[in-house]
């Protein structure tokens, strides 16, 4: 692991990580992206926004984060959220030295990396985060624009080009609510919804492109059992993804035989896969009795 180090007011801190998404193709969401990015852009005398997705699971947030983060040539820092989170956590942590040269190191959260680097910080799973927590991203959101932390002793500036998108699943901004202070900042909410079939289709063919010209009955196969077990109810893109993964596993291990060492990286060349293949991981998946909630 690189380790970028740079000096904060004569203390060297340890900044965090930024992750370089693989760029598979974005399928739509045309919309939602425009919202983020036209949030982002830096009018003069005005603030910059920082804007709220919400969506159920497998939607897509990450995706899209990840295809803004690359349209603007920025790097990108994951922060993510859950109940344990503190105050501290989302600024700064310290820990022994391994060097011998110095007692502690500071180490710099995903979000003041961003903010020290001009890069683009996202908070995921923001609401699983308990308000009094949260408490430190006030001053950040609004054109302060700074955070204070008590370990480091420092107040802590954005730099002009750092922004800020959070998201959250449905049902825990309905249980959780995030704090008004919060809420009021993180503006515009951007609902992330279902995809239309031809784009869960579209995901589907450009992630496997194994499946080349069988696609569509394979297709049609997906949506007839989705359909007798569903009704109505839509596919994310993620469980797509990983019914037809499945799918392509089942044939793989199926072609694969009685050959010992099983070899599981993936070098062999992959198996082609069949409407049964597609029954079978969707049985392994989801048991009849599954109720699906919008
Ligand atoms: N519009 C899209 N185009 C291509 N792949 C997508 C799209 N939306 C979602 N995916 C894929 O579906 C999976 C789930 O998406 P993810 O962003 O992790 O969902 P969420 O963050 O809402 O839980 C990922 O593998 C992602 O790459
Ligand atoms: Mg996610």
């Amino acid at each position: 692991m690189e380790v970028n180090r740079i000096s904060i007011n004569g203390k060297t801190v340890q900044l965090g990580q930024p992750y370089r998404a693989q760029t598979s193709e974005l399928v739509g969401r045309d919309r939602e992206m425009k919202k983020i990015l036209a949030a982002w852009m830096g009018s003069a005398g005005d603030i910059t926004l920082s804007p709220l997705l919400v969506g159920g699971p497998g939607m897509g947030k990450n995706r899209l984060v990840y295809e803004c983060a690359r349209v603007c040539a920025k790097e990108l820092y994951i922060f993510q959220g859950h109940e344990d989170v503190s105050a501290e956590d989302l600024i700064c942590a310290v820990r022994f030295s391994d060097d011998r040269e110095r007692q502690m190191d500071y180490i710099m959260s995903p979000i003041v990396t961003a903010m020290i680097r001009g890069g683009i910080c996202f908070i995921d799973e923001i609401a699983k985060i308990r308000p009094r927590a949260l408490a430190p991203l006030a001053s950040l959101l609004d054109e302060r624009r700074y955070i204070d932390s008590i370990i480091l002793g420092e107040r802590i500036y954005a730099h002009p080009g750092f922004r800020l998108v959070g998201a959250t699943n449905t049902i825990d901004l309905q249980q959780n609510q995030l704090p008004d202070f919060i809420q009021s900042r993180m503006r515009p909410v951007i609902t992330v919804e279902f995809p239309g079939r031809a784009e869960i289709d579209a995901i589907v063919t450009s992630r496997f492109h194994s499946l080349n010209s069988r696609s569509r009955p394979l297709l049609d196969k997906y949506w007839n059992l989705w359909a007798e077990r569903y009704g109505d109810h839509p596919p994310t893109p993620r469980d797509s993804i990983y019914i037809f993964g499945y799918a392509h596993k089942l044939a793989d291990f199926e072609s694969a035989g009685s050959d010992r060492p099983l070899v599981l990286d993936g070098s062999v060349k992959a198996a082609p896969i069949t409407e049964a293949h597609i029954a079978r991981a969707m049985e392994a998946f989801f048991k009849p009795t599954d109720k699906r909630s919008a």
